[in-house]
């Protein structure tokens, strides 16, 4: 990659962000376009989002992804929101624009993308699904799933108002679907064993120490489970799912099609989403 005076500036914001794989996938993505850009992490506080943001336009940056725990506050700093960040309340893709900051939400798109790919095109369409978790990422999940036509959605937190705020939020933008907020540990097995899809989008797992989001007994055959943890590439729910016979994938396939989407928006091509995947898996085998 050669940097010049021509160079088109992309960056991740994020705190802390220095274990961020998508520089990674999106110079790579650059270099096999021909695209003289690149993508750098830069590690910003909430406190200074609205100020470094506008810095950034000034500086001439092309484009931005926003990760945690900035998301929220981006989505109160566009000019312009796109529907998906509407939709999610949040902004993980900043585009600056002649006409401002314009922000829009990939996250959903990327777990619907993952989920399909990891199951052989399955979709959520008339499913149960049980969401482990209603932080940034289950409030993602459980409106994506809402948005693609999943019958039930119940929502399982160890804070119980943060998943009524989330059922509140898809009833009044996704009026029909039935959700349910929980927080007992055996309403979440009697929810499990219910359910068709099981989303795991607590941070339990990120460790390897953790507990499990959910015990194998909860679990049966035939399920789907989708861990949105891969840092360890298969995490041990994945595996013990596995064992007791449902198909289970880790959220890889989240990261990278959010990525991909972003970098659609940014510069309205197709990235090379083969050598993407290739570059997160890469990273993952070497860290472990
Ligand atoms: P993210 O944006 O990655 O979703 P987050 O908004 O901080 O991050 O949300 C973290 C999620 O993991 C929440 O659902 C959180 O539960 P609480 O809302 O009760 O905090 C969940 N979580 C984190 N640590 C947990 C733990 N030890 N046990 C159960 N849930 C946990």
């Amino acid at each position: 990659m050669q940097i010049g005076g021509t160079t088109e500036l992309y960056a991740v914001l994020g705190h802390p962000v220095k274990h961020t794989l998508s520089p990674l996938m999106h110079n790579a993505a650059f270099k096999e376009l021909g695209l003289d850009a690149v993508y750098v992490p830069m590690d910003v506080e909430l406190e200074s989002l609205t100020s470094v943001l506008p810095a950034m336009a000034e500086m001439g940056f092309k484009g931005a992804n926003i990760t945690v725990p900035l998301k929220e506050g981006a989505y109160h700093s566009m000019d312009i929101l796109g529907s998906s960040a509407e939709l999610y309340g949040s902004v993980n893709t900043v585009s600056f624009t002649d006409k401002g900051l314009r922000g829009a939400s990939t996250d959903g798109y990327g777990f619907i993308m993952g989920f399909r790919e990891a199951f052989d095109g399955l979709t959520l369409q008339g499913l149960n699904v049980l969401v482990l978790g209603a932080g940034g990422a289950g409030r993602v999940v459980a409106m994506a799933c809402a948005e693609a036509g999943a019958d039930s959605i119940i929502i399982h937190n160890r804070t119980l108002d943060r998943a009524v705020t989330v059922c509140k939020e898809i009833e009044t933008k996704r009026p029909g679907v039935i959700v349910e907020a929980i927080t007992s540990p055996e309403d979440k097995v009697d929810a499990a064993r219910q359910a068709d899809v099981i989303v795991q989008t607590t941070s339990l797992g990120l460790n390897p120490d953790d507990e499990p989001a959910i015990e194998k007994e909860a679990l049966r055959k035939g399920q789907i489970l989708y861990d949105l943890v891969y840092n360890r590439g298969e995490t041990r729910l994945v595996a013990t799912a596995r064992e007791a016979g449902l198909r289970a994938s880790s959220g890889l396939g989240m990261l990278l099609h959010q990525g991909v989407r972003s970098f659609e928006i940014w510069t309205g091509q197709m990235p090379p989403v083969d050598l993407m995947r290739k570059k997160l898996e890469e990273a993952l085998t070497c860290s472990n």
